[in-house]
C-alpha cells in the first residue's frame, strides 16, 4: 500500500475561524512529503488536525485507508503510538532533564516496561541525536539546535512508522540544520520511516522532499514532486523560491 495518509475535503481551524479549506491531498509510505507557505497560512493547525490534537472543522482523514472518526478509541491509541511528532517550539517540558523528556512517550504508552529496557532505549536514541552527554542536562541548559535534537529523539522514541516534524531547522546552523536534513533522510532510507516536515528552509526542500504541498489562500495551491514545482510556473511559487 502506498497511500499513508489521504484527507478528503478536509477543513481545519478554530471554532468558527476555518484557517484552511477543503483540503484534498495524499502522503505516500516511506517518502518525505514537504508542506510549505506563508506564515500563519496554516501549517502547524493541519499537522495539528492530522495528529488528533484540534478536531477537523469538517471533511475526512485517513490512515491507512481507514476513516479515523470510524476507528475505535483502541484502534486511534494504537495508531498514535506509531507516529512521532516533532513540534514547532519542541514542546520539551522544562521541569524535567533529557532522559526524562525523551522517555515520556514510553512511560505514557509502556508504562509497565521495565526500567533497564527504557534506559537501553532513551540512551541508544540520545547517542544516535549526538546527545549522549547531555542525559541529565534540562532543556533550557540546552542550545537551540541542541533543544530540536532532544524533540526530535523523543519523536522517534517508539520506533514510529511516521513522523511530523513541524519546522526542524528553522533558526539553526547551515551545518546543523544539513545534519538534521541528513538524519532525516536516514529514517526514510535506512528505515523506511514517512516524513511529513513543514519548512520554509529552500536548502531542505531541495535536498530532502519527494513531495511538496503548497498552501495558498486557505487551501492546497501545488502538490506534486519539486522538480515540478518549476515548470509549474506559478508567480506565487516563484517568489516563494525568490526566482522572481
Ligand atoms: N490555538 C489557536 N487558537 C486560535 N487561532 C489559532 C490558534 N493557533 C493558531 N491560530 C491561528 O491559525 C492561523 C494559522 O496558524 P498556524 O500556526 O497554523 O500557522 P503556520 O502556517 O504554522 O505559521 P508559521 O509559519 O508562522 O509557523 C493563524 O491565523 C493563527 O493566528
Ligand atoms: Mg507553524
Amino acid at each position: 500500500m502506498k497511500e499513508i495518509i489521504r484527507t478528503e475535503k478536509l477543513f481545519v481551524g478554530y471554532g468558527e475561524n476555518i484557517v484552511l479549506r477543503e483540503l484534498d491531498f495524499i502522503v505516500n509510505k516511506g517518502e518525505i512529503t514537504v508542506i510549505l507557505g506563508k506564515s500563519g497560512c496554516g501549517k502547524s493547525t493541519i499537522l495539528k488536525t492530522i495528529i488528533g490534537l484540534i478536531p477537523p472543522i469538517s471533511g475526512e482523514i485517513y490512515f491507512y485507508e481507514k476513516r479515523m472518526d470510524y476507528l475505535s478509541e483502541n484502534s486511534v491509541n494504537d495508531l498514535y503510538k506509531r507516529i512521532g511528532v516533532l513540534f514547532q517550539n519542541n514542546a520539551l517540558l522544562n521541569s524535567l532533564n533529557l532522559y526524562d523528556n525523551v522517555s515520556i512517550p514510553i512511560k505514557m504508552h509502556y508504562p509497565e516496561l521495565p526500567k533497564e529496557v527504557e534506559k537501553e532505549m532513551v540512551f541508544s536514541m540520545l547517542s544516535q541525536v549526538g546527545l549522549l552527554q547531555s542525559f541529565n542536562k534540562f532543556p533550557s541548559q540546552l542550545s537551540g539546535g541542541m533543544r530540536k535534537r532532544a524533540a526530535l529523539a523523543r519523536s522517534m522514541i517508539l520506533d514510529p512508522d511516521i513522523i511530523f516534524c513541524d519546522e526542524p531547522t528553522t533558526g539553526l546552523d547551515p551545518i546543523t540544520a544539513d545534519g538534521l536534513d541528513e538524519l532525516m533522510l536516514n529514517l526514510k532510507n535506512v528505515f523506511g520511516i514517512t516524513l511529513i516536515v513543514v519548512t520554509h528552509e529552500l536548502r531542505s526542500i531541495e535536498k530532502i522532499s519527494d513531495k511538496v504541498i503548497v498552501l495558498k489562500n486557505e487551501t492546497v495551491h501545488f502538490s506534486g514532486k519539486y522538480d515540478k514545482l518549476f515548470t509549474f510556473n506559478d508567480s506565487f511559487i516563484n517568489k516563494f523560491f525568490l526566482k522572481e
